[in-house]
């Protein structure tokens, strides 16, 4: 870019981590809408918080609703969705915070791009799997329903691709296994990384 030179601050990562006794990492949640992303993400942080941890989520809703309340579910406007919130999931990690991001990012392209921007080591890969019969049959949001109808376009799953990760670091199926269940799993895994 012209005219722009990347700025240092006096207090740095390793500062911010070493006060929150914990690395900064992104837990990039992917999986269908109804999956559980935001339900799980909601629970872990909850036990992060309790623990002392200092840990953020970002989720497509809310976001949505807010910073990218200007785009739709076309392709070029998911990629874009990822690639703004996969900037923002850095600079949080990058101060030392461990980011819960739960959104579909139904692209390999999506998920290697916030890889990317996020950094190899700072990126795990959390895939919230459940099948479409079971969000369907779930159908929280009432979503599936409209999109059958064609009252929603483009939505994941119905008329809008999802391309199942093949090497997820994390695989939490949450067809078989209750939320507590998949809130410890997940914890312990983090916990062996942090
Ligand atoms: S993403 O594909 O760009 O990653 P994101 O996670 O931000 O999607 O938003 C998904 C949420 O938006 C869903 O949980 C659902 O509540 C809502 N939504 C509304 N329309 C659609 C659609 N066409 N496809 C998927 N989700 C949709």
């Amino acid at each position: 870019m012209n005219n722009l030179k990347s700025q240092s601050y006096q207090v740095n990562r390793s500062d911010y981590e070493i006060r929150n006794k914990h690395r900064g990492l992104a837990l990039w949640f992917t999986g269908l809408s109804g999956s559980g992303k935001s339900t799980l993400a909601n629970v872990l942080h909850k036990k992060l918080f309790d623990e002392g941890m200092s840990s953020v989520v970002l989720d497509g809703d809310n976001t949505r609703l807010g910073i990218n309340n200007d785009l739709t579910f076309s392709n070029k406007d998911r990629i874009e969705n990822i690639r703004r919130v996969a900037e923002i999931t850095k600079l949080f990690v990058q101060t030392g915070h461990v980011v819960i991001t739960a959104f579909i990012s139904p692209f390999k392209v999506n998920r290697t791009a916030a890889k990317e921007i996020i950094s190899d080591n700072d990126f795990i890969e959390v895939f919230i799997d459940s099948s479409i019969e079971k969000c369907e049959e779930r159908d929280v949001k009432g979503l599936y329903r409209k999109a059958r109808s064609g009252e929603i376009k483009d939505f994941t799953g119905i008329s809008s691709p999802y391309e199942t990760p093949e090497k997820p670091d994390i695989h939490i199926q949450t067809n078989d296994f209750s939320i507590s269940e998949s809130t410890e799993l997940l914890f312990k895994k983090l916990k062996a990384i942090l």
